[in-house]
């Protein structure tokens, strides 16, 4: 049976970990997978997480099953966490949460259940968008297609394209937004432009995903969370999918979460048994260690506060990373205008080179980007952004 298989290309984004690992060039430069790194290229464990983990380790009880929902402190706070504790749909008890392994988890229980919501439901994502999004709901067996978003040349939003083709979209399908730090193009909506988002949202009557992957890394983690606020508030239907990953640094403890917003208790009720039904089928119940070191985190004041200290630590190192490319390229003689950088939001941009100089700059510089020339800013340090520039001089 299994020689009837074709071997399938590696994941465009894991796969360059491997490559990069194995390559042994002493300046080598990982601009591919996005996980934030600090100056010396390592990416910690945050000083809260490790508190955590201890008071967990010393007061846990039992490892007895968790259940399909994961753990509801974990659950009632991360809903706390996005929408903002005294949200309208919170007090009208409209939101269900249940923890998934991950983002990716999440995104993958939210197909299920939009394939039990509407077998024929479309799903619209931004073009470009995160390179497993695609995969991920035709795995659900799920129709996914586009609708326009940025634009290459003028490195800024096609914000009115965009409008244009979403008020095509039928009520019976689901649209995907990021609420945050837009992977993989760093162009996020303003307010303003969230604002009109929302509206056509209630007017079109489509139902929005908002993929939540890096909440607190754009400009912190309310504002950050402006757009699905507005969007709960307004709409009937809603879908939420949040990561832990990149704000926690918890990455491979494969924690996030999905929530499921109806327009009453009664329909949010019936929701989260479909929801349930969903990850019992998948996966029974998702792990329990990331969501223990999460909710005693965010239950306590003052590991909260530390957290909230560490995520600007990290966010400011991001933002910082992408004024100083900017200045290194103009100082090694580069009179192309890569300011666009500077303005984008969190981990990633487009460098904007062509897939022949993304080649040269991983043959023969050993510097590492998606194909698509994203770069992961995270892995810009002082160290490497000399060499970093002057390759991209040289490719140019
Ligand atoms: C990325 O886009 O690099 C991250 O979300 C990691 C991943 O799983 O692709």
């Amino acid at each position: 049976m299994f020689n009837k298989l074709t071997a399938m290309p590696a994941d465009p984004i894991l796969g360059l970990l491997t490559q990069y690992r194995e390559d042994t060039h002493p300046q080598k430069v990982d601009l591919g997978v996005g996980v934030y790194k600090d100056p010396t290229g390592v990416t910690p464990i945050l000083n809260c997480v490790k508190k955590a983990e201890k008071f967990r380790l010393d007061t846990e009880t039992t490892k007895v099953y968790i259940g399909p929902t994961g753990s509801p402190q974990f659950n009632t706070l991360m809903t706390e966490l996005a929408f903002g504790a005294g949200h309208s749909a919170i007090l009208a008890d409209r939101i269900r949460t249940v923890s998934t392994p991950g983002g990716t988890g999440a995104l993958r229980v939210a197909g299920d259940f939009i394939k039990r919501c509407n077998p024929n439901a479309v799903l619209w994502v931004s073009d470009p968008t995160w390179a497993n999004h695609t995969g991920l709901f035709e795995a659900a067996g799920i129709t996914v297609k586009t609708y326009p978003y940025y634009d290459y040349d003028s490195k800024s939003l096609k914000f009115d394209e965009m409008l244009a083709a979403l008020s095509q979209v039928s009520p019976d399908d689901v649209v995907l937004f990021h609420a945050c730090c837009h992977n993989p193009s760093g162009m996020d909506f303003t307010t303003a432009q969230w604002d009109k988002v929302v509206a056509l949202t209630k007017e079109q009557g489509f139902t929005p995903l908002i993929d939540m992957a890096y909440q607190g890394f754009g400009d912190g983690v309310d504002i950050d969370a402006y757009g699905v606020r507005q969007m709960a508030a307004v709409v009937d239907n809603m879908i939420l999918c949040s990561s832990c990953s990149k704000n926690f640094g918890l990455y491979r403890e494969r924690i996030g979460s999905c929530s499921v917003i109806a327009k009453d208790a009664n329909t949010a009720n019936v929701a989260q048994s479909v929801l349930l039904y969903v990850v019992r089928c998948l996966y029974s119940m998702p792990p329990a260690h990331g969501a223990a070191i999460v909710e005693t985190i965010l239950g306590s004041a003052e590991l909260k506060q530390e957290w909230l200290d560490e995520l600007k630590v990290m966010r400011d190192r991001i933002n910082g990373n992408r004024a100083i490319l900017v200045d290194k390229l103009k100082a090694n003689g580069v009179d192309r205008d890569f300011s666009f950088i500077a303005r984008q939001k969190g981990m990633f941009s487009f460098l904007g080179v062509n897939p022949e100089q993304v080649a040269r700059l991983q043959k023969e510089f050993s510097i590492y980007m998606v194909g698509s020339s994203r770069i992961s800013i995270a892995g810009i340090s002082e160290d490497n952004v000399d060499y970093l520039a002057q390759s991209i001089a040289k490719v140019l």
